[in-house]
């Protein structure tokens, strides 16, 4: 595979692999905008599985918590909310130095600039290690599961979803440029995304639960209109208990626009990304999608969407 070699990895605008499914183009403060190719039958750049051999191989052990995701489904919020969960009761560097990247490692990410996700996770010196993943199920290292892994997935309504992916994919300059609103929505139902399909995502991962239930389901959309209730959720699931205060404690950390002022959870030191173009603690809404789709695009959404889920119990809501 052509971004496995060490001395080109990332060098994927000089070489193309056979299934281009995007070529690289755009550069923009010397960054090039990754190629998108498939990988295993799902699309993929090389910032994702330049370390796939690791990453397949990677050893779980039984206390490790995943948090799996669809990208922008609100994988910093619950990561932030386990961190503080089980490491936010005592005031540490931890709170005021160590970004979120950092303790809860992306599992896949390889970044030619910055250390490769699965060897912070492997280097994770915490009990227990938290650590997030975007992968679709079937492509999830198989130590999770063979450790019984307790996974926190979080999905988010397609809409709501597509918007925020757009808006980072236009902000974070090596991802696939995803051109104007009308085309990446086009491709957002096509599949043609990093990672994939929406809607193979989150359902594989809804039958995943239904058949390893050590898995905790969660929806962007309940977390917005209750989040104290999911906390207790999260931590019944978790076999947690804290106390009143501490958990008001989580509450008012985990606030969008407390997050959105914290530079451990905002990504503003992370590079890559061009906050003039956006942020990444962007709007924090459920509906946002409104402003965005037209209702012509909206009318052809729904009933793309209705044919792809039409064999799924999974429910969800794009208005609160
Ligand atoms: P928007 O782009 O719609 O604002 P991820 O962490 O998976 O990349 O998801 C990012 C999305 O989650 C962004 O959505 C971001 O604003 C939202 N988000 C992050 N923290 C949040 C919070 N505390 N409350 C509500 N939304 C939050």
């Amino acid at each position: 595979m052509f971004c496995w070699s060490k001395s080109k990895r990332n060098s994927v605008a000089e070489e193309e692999p056979a299934a281009v499914i995007m070529s690289a183009d755009t550069k923009k403060d010397g960054l090039t905008r990754a190629v998108l190719f498939d990988f295993h039958g799902v699309p993929m750049t090389c910032n994702y599985i330049a370390k796939w051999d690791q990453v397949q191989n990677f050893q779980a052990k039984p206390d490790d918590i995943l948090i799996a995701t669809y990208p922008k489904a609100g994988t910093t919020w619950v990561s932030y909310m386990l961190d503080l969960l089980y490491f936010g009761q005592e005031p540490s560097d931890r709170e005021t130095s160590v970004p979120i990247y950092d303790r809860v490692p992306f599992l896949e990410i390889a970044f030619k600039s910055m250390p490769a996700g699965v060897d912070l996770a492997n280097n994770l010196k915490t009990t227990p290690r938290i650590i997030k993943t975007h992968l679709p199920i079937q492509l999830l290292p198989k130590s999770f599961c063979e450790q019984n892994c307790k996974i926190v997935y979080v999905g988010r309504n397609a809409k709501d979803n597509a918007v925020s992916y757009f808006h980072m994919d236009r902000m974070t300059l090596i991802q696939p440029d995803p051109g104007d609103w009308s085309s990446y929505i086009q491709r957002y139902m096509d599949g043609q995304v990093i990672y994939g399909s929406w809607y193979d995502h989150v359902n594989g991962w809804w039958k995943k639960k239904q058949a390893y239930p050590n898995i905790h389901y969660m929806f962007y959309e309940d977390l917005v209109e209750d989040t104290g209730r999911e906390l207790d959720k999260l931590c019944s699931f978790l076999g947690l208990t804290r106390s009143a205060e501490q958990k008001k404690k989580i509450l008012l950390g985990v606030q969008f626009d407390q997050m959105k002022k914290n530079n451990m959870v905002n990504y503003s030191k992370f590079g890559l990304m061009d906050f003039n173009v956006s942020t990444f603690m962007r709007k924090g809404k459920v509906g946002d999608w409104k402003t965005h789709f037209t209702v012509a695009q909206n009318e052809v959404f729904d009933e793309h969407y209705k044919t792809k889920m039409k064999d799924s119990t999974l429910q969800f809501r794009t208005d609160i």
